[in-house]
């Protein structure tokens, strides 16, 4: 596949810039020929997936690095990748569990969410050397894709 636009950020794992970094991607997946709602979707996977360095990787610690990456492939499909250095997940199955959660306060449903509005999900993690998270969504149209 042919890349053929991409947007790459890092910022500081403070809180208000969960909004930023989701509000940036949709912009950014604009130019794709997707609906609202599946910008709204990704918005929404983008903004767990940071959540979660921040929360987790970091343990809410302000000053720490996030990057976001997307990428366009073909005009038709999404890249994305966030990425932390925080403190990495041991058990990425367990993780991945729906409602699991390390955090009993929690609902451990980012992950669930991310599978499910995207068609692929694939996270990498090392214990102290923190964690990348890649997702991928074809917004190919039907008819084409029955097609080829
Ligand atoms: N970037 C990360 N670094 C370290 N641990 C992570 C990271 N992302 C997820 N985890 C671990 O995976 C678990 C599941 O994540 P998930 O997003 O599914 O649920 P949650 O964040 O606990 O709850 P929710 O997303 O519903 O608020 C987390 O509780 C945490 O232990
Ligand atoms: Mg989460």
């Amino acid at each position: 596949m042919n890349m053929k636009n991409y947007v790459r950020f890092e910022f500081p794992s403070l809180p208000e810039n969960v909004s930023f970094a989701r509000s940036c991607v949709g912009a950014f997946a604009a130019q794709l020929n997707c609906t609202l709602e599946e910008i709204e979707e990704i918005k929404l996977v983008v903004s767990e997936a940071v959540s979660n360095s921040i929360i987790h990787g970091y343990d809410n610690r302000p000053h720490e690095k996030v990057v976001v990456m997307a990428t366009i492939l073909d005009n038709e499909v999404m890249e994305i990748m966030v990425e932390d250095f925080g403190k990495g997940i041991v058990d990425i199955g367990q993780a991945m569990e729906p409602s699991y959660s390390s955090d009993p306060a929690r609902m451990g449903l980012g992950f669930s969410l991310m599978q499910s509005f995207m068609d692929e999900l694939d996270v990498c993690s090392e214990p102290g050397r923190g964690t990348s998270v890649k997702l991928k969504r074809s917004f190919r149209a039907k008819s084409q894709a029955a097609l080829a």
